[in-house]
């Protein structure tokens, strides 16, 4: 699995039918069908910046965020000709030779804050998912120009950049309708000391029927903004007990917004880490762009005491971020299992 070819390169090899490594058991595999597409209109940020609009506005991104856990938004600040060359960026660097891209193999790579790789936690997965990636971490815009891939650093250290701003003005109103007190500025600090944008490659797939792109989970950290091409296939689960999934379509010039876990457990529950899962096809490869911002390693995360004291119950138990991360990275996909950790 760990050569550098990835799914890119199985398909480039000209398989006619996807290796059984990545066959999904029947429960896991993706029947397009079954989703809902629902009504879903983006969430239109400039409208932060009217006073008579700020309320409404405020109010509809709180009420996703507390239900489906997942919405999309437009003149959200990250230029749209930024969006389609992050997109150009990604393509252009799965396209190069497979040797171009094994240098940032995990075991090799020049730097730590760079990792090329294929599908999610390959040694813990009894089946594989059908997409390449490369993960880009951030320390300080130097080291992200010195190490990042050439094909895509500028693009993506301003997507972060524009990202950044934007996650804060969600996180100020999420904080505020839990009603905390705190200072704002010193949570919205630590839930997003640690950064990175990723870059995600689905092959077209000879089965797409019998494959997934990335199986059923949640995302560990606060917020994430996730860039999608116009292909589609990325579903979120409708309510935790239920079997029912929905499409969140792509809008052009449009970003998604999703609830990470750590926000979840901070707002002891009231914010949704929801669950989701992306399809594979047969017709077009996909790229998908998230820009994931998380607690640094070193940070306590657990429920507002403001909330517990509300809530008369933590509904979970205190862990620093990196314990958190070591346990996601160290297990397959699995829907929203990590939380059980806390
Ligand atoms: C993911 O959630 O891991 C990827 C989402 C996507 O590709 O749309
Ligand atoms: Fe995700």
């Amino acid at each position: 699995v760990q050569n550098g070819n990835g799914v890119k390169g199985l398909v480039d090899s000209g398989i006619a039918k996807v290796p059984e490594r990545y066959v999904q058991p029947p429960q896991e595999r993706i029947d397009k069908l079954d989703a809902f597409s629902q009504e879903h209109s983006p969430i239109d940020l400039s409208k932060l910046d009217q006073l008579a609009e700020y309320d409404q506005v405020a109010e509809t991104i709180v009420r996703a965020a507390e239900t489906l856990g997942f919405f999309q938004v437009v003149n959200h600040g990250v230029p749209v000709e930024l969006l389609e060359s992050l997109k150009e960026a990604a393509h252009k660097f799965f396209a190069q030779p497979p040797e171009k891209k094994a240098i940032y193999l995990k075991a090799v790579s020049p730097s730590p804050l760079i990792k090329y790789g294929t599908s999610f936690v390959p040694e813990k997965e009894k089946a594989l998912e059908w997409k390449d990636y490369i993960s880009m971490t951030y320390t300080n815009d130097t080291e992200a120009l010195e190490h990042w891939p050439n094909q895509c650093k500028e693009v993506a250290l301003e997507y972060l950049k524009a990202s950044t701003r934007m996650v804060r003005k969600l996180l100020e109103i999420l904080l505020t309708n839990l009603g905390v007190t705190q200072d704002h500025g010193s949570i919205i600090e630590a839930l997003t000391g640690q950064n990175m944008v990723n870059m995600n490659f689905y092959p077209a797939c000879p089965n797409p029927e019998l494959t997934v792109g990335v199986g059923r989970h949640s995302d560990l950290g606060t917020i994430t903004v996730l860039l999608q091409d116009g292909i589609g296939g990325l579903y979120v689960k409708a309510e935790e007990n239920k079997s029912e999934w929905i499409e969140i379509p792509p809008i052009p010039g449009a970003i998604v917004i999703n609830v990470g876990d750590a926000l979840q457990i901070l707002s002891n529950g009231r914010y949704k880490s929801a669950e989701h899962r992306v399809r594979t096809t047969s017709a077009q490869s996909r790229v998908s762009i998230p820009f994931f911002t998380t607690p640094k390693r070193s940070t306590k995360i657990g429920p507002l005491p403001q909330l517990v004291k509300i809530d008369r119950v933590a509904h979970y138990k205190e862990v620093t971020f990196g314990d958190y991360m070591d346990h996601f990275f160290g297990n397959a996909h699995e829907g929203k299992k990590s939380l059980n950790f806390t």
